[in-house]
Formats: structure tokens, C-alpha cells, sequence
């Protein structure tokens, strides 16, 4: 069998400084346990527009509808936004995001102990949470017709359209069914069902789905119910599904309960591949951040998580996984911080790369 295939694309402003660190990961599992990954690396963003005048060529986003995962830095920085829109460098991304037809995008909210203390919450509510929100990327009231801002009688209306198929919802929940299957095998769909037709149908939809996942527990709850829920005692989920727009809001709101953009990884997932492996991009949630970069001073670590992201739903290797969040979890625990992670005074902050060798070594007294 051949060895899973990983195109890398670090992108804009810190994204290859962090990537560099994820690179560190992805060779010690070479090494030291026998994975080794068919790695290629290609341009993304301004930097693919810097070579080819495009912010992503044809012959990358051909390479990334055949690999088995795609590993994403960051996109973007002042020096692109000039650009007309349409060579802009989020545009590499969207496209990426469009024509491998990603329509679940997973956001975790996981808080490492030694990090409580950055939550807005009380420490016993997060210390410990690890949950996922699986949020319908690609449909819904973003995209629904009509749309748009007409005149009627002596005033203008605003129109959006919540339309979801189907079939739509059923791909979905399937993602979300999964990956319950690899976590927690607890799954929370939320909708408005009392007010919204769109939400009966993907109660009704959801439901159907998981006769076909009979070890998943489903439960369904009302979204502003599970934003109370979601502050109240997060803990008390494992994954969630919701459309696009709850979604939206909902991961923001998540994510932040655990605090640092610099430790949140993502992952966007579509279709099962031939091989059985959904389409999968994986990256941080946080941007090229040009303040930041060049100066060593960048979280590498939801770039590092992201690929364990890509560990456990693409490759099948929870443990290994879990290998790599604990050696995070070690490395914060024993004090190592990056400078977007001081909270207390007279602490050193260590550098990307530091960040990056510290997990290394952890990974290796895991074994
Ligand atoms: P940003 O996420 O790049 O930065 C926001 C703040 O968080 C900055 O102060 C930054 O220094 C800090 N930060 C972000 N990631 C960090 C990390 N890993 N370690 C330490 N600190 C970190 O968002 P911003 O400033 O709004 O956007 C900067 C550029 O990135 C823009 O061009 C924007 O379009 C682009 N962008 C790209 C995204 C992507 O590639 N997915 C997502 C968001 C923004
Ligand atoms: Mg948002």
C-alpha cells in the first residue's frame, strides 16, 4: 500500500513560519513511528500570486483534488490588498474550498488545563472540554435565492433565503455521524424547528440518517437553547451539527471559550474519495497575522493540531492523534508559551521554533 499523500501549502505571513513546526511533527512520525507521508509543498495566496500571478495555479488545486489531505498555513497580508478581488489571495482559498465541494467544516473547542485560566468561563466549566461543531459550509442562507435588496412601495427590503435540500443535510449529518463514531459517539444536531421549515426538515433528515449510525446517541436542541447550553456546561457535548449560519456563530462562540487564535485548528471536509477518505483541508483558524510575522514570535501549535485533525479523521490514526494533543498538553503544562499565551508576569516567552522542537521532545518520551 502506498503511503497517505499530504500536500502542504503554507501560504502568506506566518503560515510557513508555523508550518515549518508541523513539518518538525510530520518527520519525527517518519522516523520514530514508522508513518511516513508522501509530502508535497506547494504555493498558496500571495505567495502563489508573487510566481504566477494567480493565488492558486491550476496545477495546485489539480494536486490537492488527488492527495489524501491538504495542510493549509495561512493566506493574505497588507502588501496583497491592492489586488483587484479577484487575484486577492483569499481568493486561492475559497477556490480550494469551492471546487473540492467542503461542506462541513469542523471547528473544536478544546481547552488544555494549563490554559483555563485564558477562558472567560470558570475553570471547572472548560478545564477539560473537547467538543466539535460541525457547521454546513457550502449551502443555507448565505447562498439561499432570492436574495438581494429591492424597493417595495416607498421603502427597501432586505431578502435572504435559509433553502436546504435534502440531500444537503444528509451529507452533513453523515460527516457529523462519523465523526461522532471516532470521538464520543454523542451527537447534538441543532436547528429551530419550532419556527423555521427548514429546521423541521433537517430534524426529519438528521433523524433519518442516524438509523444508519444506531451506536451514535442523537440529540436535537433548539440553536439559541444550545447557546445557552454551550456557555452554561459545555462539557455536556461531544459533537454538534448545525447549518451554516448557527454554525457560524456558534463556533465563534465556542472556540472562544477556550482562548488563543493561536491554538485553534480546523478542518473542512466533503466527500468520501474512492479510497473511503473524505476530501479534507486542514488549517488554522487564525490568519496570516503580518504584525507578527517574521520575528519567531507565532503559535505554531493550531497548525500543529490541525494536523492531528488530519491524523484522526483523514488517516485513521486517533491514537496518534491523541499522541500529538498530549504532547501539546505536556508542553503547556510544563510552562512553555508563546507570546500570545502570557498571562502571568516575569515569564519568558519562547519562539516558534522553540514551541515546536518542546512538542518534538515530548512526542519522543511518549514512547
Ligand atoms: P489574524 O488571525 O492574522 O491575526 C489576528 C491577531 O491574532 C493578530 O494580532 C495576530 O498577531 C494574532 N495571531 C494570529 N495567529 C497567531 C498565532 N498563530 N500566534 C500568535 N498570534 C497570532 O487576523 P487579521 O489580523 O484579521 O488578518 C491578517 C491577514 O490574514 C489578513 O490579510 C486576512 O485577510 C488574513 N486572514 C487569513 C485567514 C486564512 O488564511 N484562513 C483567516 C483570517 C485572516
Ligand atoms: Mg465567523
Amino acid at each position: 500500500m502506498s503511503n497517505p499523500s499530504l500536500l502542504i501549502l503554507p501560504g502568506d505571513g506566518i503560515g510557513p513560519e508555523v508550518m515549518a513546526e508541523v513539518r518538525k511533527v510530520i518527520d519525527w512520525y517518519g522516523a520514530k513511528r514508522d508513518l511516513a507521508f508522501d509530502v508535497s509543498e506547494d504555493l498558496v495566496g500571495g505567495a502563489a500570486y508573487d510566481a504566477h500571478g494567480t493565488p492558486l495555479h491550476d496545477d495546485t488545486m489539480a494536486k490537492a483534488q488527488e492527495v489524501d489531505a491538504v495542510l493549509l498555513g495561512a493566506v493574505g497580508g497588507p502588501k496583497y490588498d491592492v489586488l483587484d478581488f479577484s487575484v486577492k489571495p483569499e481568493r486561492g482559498l475559497l477556490r480550494l474550498r469551492k471546487e473540492m465541494d467542503l461542506y462541513a467544516n469542523l471547528r473544536p473547542a478544546q481547552c488544555f488545563d494549563a490554559l483555563a485560566d485564558f477562558s472567560s468561563l470558570k475553570k471547572d466549566v472548560v478545564a477539560g472540554l473537547d467538543i466539535m461543531i460541525v457547521r454546513e459550509l457550502t449551502s443555507g442562507i448565505y447562498f439561499g435565492e432570492p436574495r438581494g435588496i429591492i424597493e417595495e412601495g416607498n421603502e427597501r427590503v432586505g431578502i435572504n433565503t435559509q433553502r436546504y435540500t435534502e440531500s444537503e443535510i444528509d451529507r452533513v449529518a453523515r460527516s457529523a455521524f462519523e465523526l461522532a463514531m471516532k470521538r464520543d459517539k454523542k451527537l447534538c444536531s441543532m436547528e429551530k424547528a419550532n419556527v423555521m421549515e427548514s429546521g423541521v426538515l433537517w430534524r426529519e433528515v438528521v433523524t433519518e440518517v442516524g438509523k444508519d449510525y444506531p451506536e451514535v446517541e442523537l440529540s436535537h436542541m433548539y440553536a439559541d437553547a444550545g447557546a445557552m447550553q454551550l456557555c452554561r456546561w459545555p462539557k455536556q457535548f461531544d459533537v454538534i451539527v448545525t447549518d451554516n449560519l448557527f454554525g457560524d456563530l456558534l463556533s465563534d462562540a465556542a472556540a472562544m471559550l477556550t482562548g488563543s487564535l493561536g491554538m485553534l485548528p480546523s478542518a473542512s471536509l466533503g466527500a468520501p474519495m474512492a479510497n473511503g477518505r473524505p476530501k479534507a483541508l486542514y488549517e488554522p483558524v487564525h490568519g496570516s497575522a503580518p504584525d507578527i510575522a517574521g520575528q519567531g514570535k507565532a503559535n505554531p501549535i493550531a497548525c500543529i493540531l490541525s494536523f492531528a485533525m488530519a491524523l484522526r479523521y483523514s488517516f485513521d490514526l486517533g491514537d496518534e492523534a491523541t499522541r500529538l494533543e498530549q504532547a501539546v498538553e505536556k508542553v503547556l503544562a510544563d510552562g512553555a508559551r508563546t507570546a500570545d499565551l502570557l498571562g502571568e508576569e516575569g515569564v519568558d516567552p519562547v519562539s516558534t521554533s522553540q514551541m515546536g522542537d518542546a512538542i518534538v521532545a515530548a512526542l519522543d518520551a511518549s514512547l
